[in-house]
């Protein structure tokens, strides 16, 4: 399989570049890509084995060897065991790829195919997404011993969720089951009442073996009660929904600015859907400006139509700004732009959801910061109940508010996966946490503006003839904190300059007195201090905050909601140890004897800032000198103090 290999384990660079390689030699057919979904015995690797093998993808030396193989396994006489084939395969990922999801190539005369094979697994939710999100048809295994199985809901209720509008019911090992019509029947039957349930209008069911290979080319004289087309048939025939994306209005998210030079300026691109000619008139989102598509350029020369699923390079008549994450759009019909959404995600980290925590937010080429609300309810895919719910865990599937640090140019994923779907990234870790789907905006995020006042930020600062700032001191319980900070605001009062300290205990009395001790509950405290104090900062005062802020992600939210250079991060560096030793409320204590939960240093964690403004090492330096230092770096970095 190394040579002609027509399986591909998914890191991102090799795939695009083998799919490329791959739809090369088959240019003149047409595509279909799907995926496999089954339980763990369902039978998976063994059909795909039958695919590969009875659409000639096996080479004679492959062969040789599956043979002897099956031999000695024993188990299956002396036929082929075509699982060990696939399995065969997947011996080889462990040579140190971590695999998702792996695609396998094959093709028969009239069609050329893709398949996403993901792990069975509940906990491999994050691979059939992976594996769906691209795919226009899911073939549902069921073991016809079985029958319908959770996991055969939850990757129905998945797959239609992702938008996958072909769906294939395998009922799978109807050898085992004496080719029983009423069993088929049976499983049919009950699978329709769910799919109806859950929105899947159409869905093909057909009585298949993948070992045995009854209807997966031809039909088998074992089930002569069925009139259905065989699997391959079927694959080779279903209409796949490429024309529906090409009659849809011209959306291309742009990737890059292509600027080889001063003569030439263009905007690269896959185009997500509808067609573009020379002469179109296009509109540039978010910002809403038009212009004429004076060119369409791809590496072959120029082209006079260029449909969805193309890459080219659209040259515009104006010279209008336009930039990585904009998309250019139909001018009469572009999408719309919005900062709040209703979402479902589908959650696939360890961790779980956060609500009110930024994390990056990926839709199309746009990259932007977002923060989800705790979510309405979580979907039970076996009973398609709606549960109550704060959060989401691993693999849990729910819809929430989503909100974005600035404007989205979206369609509703219903209308467009590209402009639709997005994921979530983890801002520390880089790990992919979550897929979604966007619905609507929220009509709140159109109906609300911001009011223009007369009396501006900078006029306000002028006239306390100080330079606004936001002095953010991050310490464990204990460490000093409003000690230090109570010094420096003394200072700068004695200096005339505006102040005003907010403290973690102060304001837990009031603003956040419903705020507890959980991360949700911090992560909350310090939005709302991270609002407050950006307000102070808009009248223009210098604000000096004390809170444990415990989370590195969270201060970094404060400091992207403030202007460059106005957010000062001041780590007060106390050792656990002596913290602790001083306990100057007596909470240590009680902290250690387990009658206060989620102590900071104790049973909930503290990220020490990497790189603040001002570190205080409280072992060596007396409040009263760091104080001193903290008005003088202040000043030195706002001169006009
Ligand atoms: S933060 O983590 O959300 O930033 P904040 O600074 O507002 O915390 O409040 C910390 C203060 O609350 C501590 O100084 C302490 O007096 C008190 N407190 C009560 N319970 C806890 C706890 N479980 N963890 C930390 N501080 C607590």
């Amino acid at each position: 399989m190394t040579d002609q290999t027509d399986v591909i384990y998914k890191t991102d660079d090799l795939i695009a570049q083998d799919i490329d390689a791959y739809l090369e030699q088959h240019q003149h057919k047409t595509m279909l890509r799907f995926i496999t979904c089954g339980s763990v015995d369902d039978g998976k690797s063994t059909l795909i084995g039958r695919l590969l093998y009875d659409s000639k993808m096996i080479f004679e030396d492959q062969l040789a060897a599956l043979e002897s193989d099956s031999k000695k396994v024993g188990t299956q006489g002396a036929e082929i065991d075509f699982a060990l084939l696939v399995d065969g395969l997947a011996a080889e990922r462990e040579q140190g790829i971590t695999i998702d999801v792996a695609y396998r190539f094959f093709g028969t005369e009239k069609r050329k195919f893709i398949v996403a094979d993901t792990p069975g697994h509940e906990q491999y939710t994050r691979n059939m997404v992976t594996g769906a999100s691209t795919a226009d048809l899911a073939v549902i295994l069921i073991d016809a011993r079985k029958g319908v199985l959770t996991q055969t809901r939850r990757h129905s209720y998945l797959a239609h969720l992702i938008g996958i509008r072909h769906i294939v019911l395998a009922v799978n090992k109807m050898d085992l089951v004496g080719y029983d019509q009423a069993t088929y029947d049976a499983i049919v039957a009950d699978y329709a009442a769910f799919a109806r349930s859950i929105g899947i209008e159409r869905f093909v069911p057909m009585p298949i073996s993948g070992f045995k290979g009854d209807n997966i080319t031809g039909l088998s004289a074992n089930t002569p009660w069925y009139t259905g087309p065989s699997l391959i048939q079927h694959l080779e025939t279903v209409e796949v929904d490429t024309t529906t994306d090409q009659a849809k209005p011209f959306r291309m998210p742009v990737q890059w600015v292509n600027r080889p030079n001063l003569d030439f300026r263009g905007f690269s691109g896959l185009i997500a859907s509808g067609t573009v000619r020379p002469g179109d008139t296009v509109r540039v989102l978010p910002s809403g400006k038009t212009s004429t598509v004076s060119r369409v350029v791809t590496l072959d020369g120029d082209l006079d139509e260029a449909v969805a699923g193309q890459s080219v390079t659209i040259c515009l008549a104006d010279e209008i700004d336009c930039s990585r994450g904009d998309v250019l759009a139909t001018a009469d019909a572009p999408p719309q732009a919005a900062d709040q959404f209703e979402s479902t995600l589908v959650w696939m980290a360890d961790e779980a959801l956060l609500p009110g925590r930024a994390y990056w937010l990926k839709l199309g080429t746009q990259t932007v910061s977002a923060t989800v609300q705790e979510p309405k309810y979580t979907v039970n895919v076996n009973t398609m109940e709606h549960l109550a719910c704060k959060t989401l865990d691993l693999n849990a599937i729910g819809v929430a508010e989503i909100t974005t640090d600035r404007a989205i140019v979206f369609e509703p994923y219903a209308e467009g996966r590209t402009l639709g779907g997005f994921i979530l990234i983890d801002k520390i870790t880089n790990a992919t946490v979550a897929a979604g789907m966007l619905h609507f905006s929220l009509r709140r995020a159109q109906n609300v503006h911001w009011q223009a006042m007369d009396v501006s930020r900078a006029a306000h600062a002028a006239l306390k003839n100080q330079q606004p700032a936001v002095l953010w001191f991050t310490g464990l319980s204990g460490s000093g904190k409003s000690t230090i900070a109570n010094l420096v605001e003394k200072k700068l009062h004695a200096l005339g300059k505006h102040t005003f300290v907010l403290d973690g205990d102060n304001v837990r009395h009031g603003l956040n007195k419903d705020l507890g001790f959980t991360e949700a509950d911090r992560i909350e405290n310090i939005r709302r201090v991270g609002e407050v104090a950006k307000l102070m900062t808009d009248a223009g005062l210098i604000v000096l905050t004390a809170f444990i802020s415990p989370f590195r992600a969270e201060r970094e939210m404060v400091r992207e909601l403030l202007a460059d250079g106005e957010f000062l991060e001041v780590f007060i560096d106390t050792p656990l140890e002596l913290a602790e030793a001083r306990d100057v409320k007596g909470l240590y204590k009680k902290a250690r004897s387990g009658q206060l939960k989620n102590f900071t240093g104790i049973d909930s964690p503290y990220e020490a800032p990497e790189s603040p403004e001002i570190r205080v090492d409280t072992t060596k330096e007396s409040p009263e000198d760091a104080a001193e230092r903290i008005v003088d770096h202040l000043l030195g970095w706002a001169p006009t103090i």
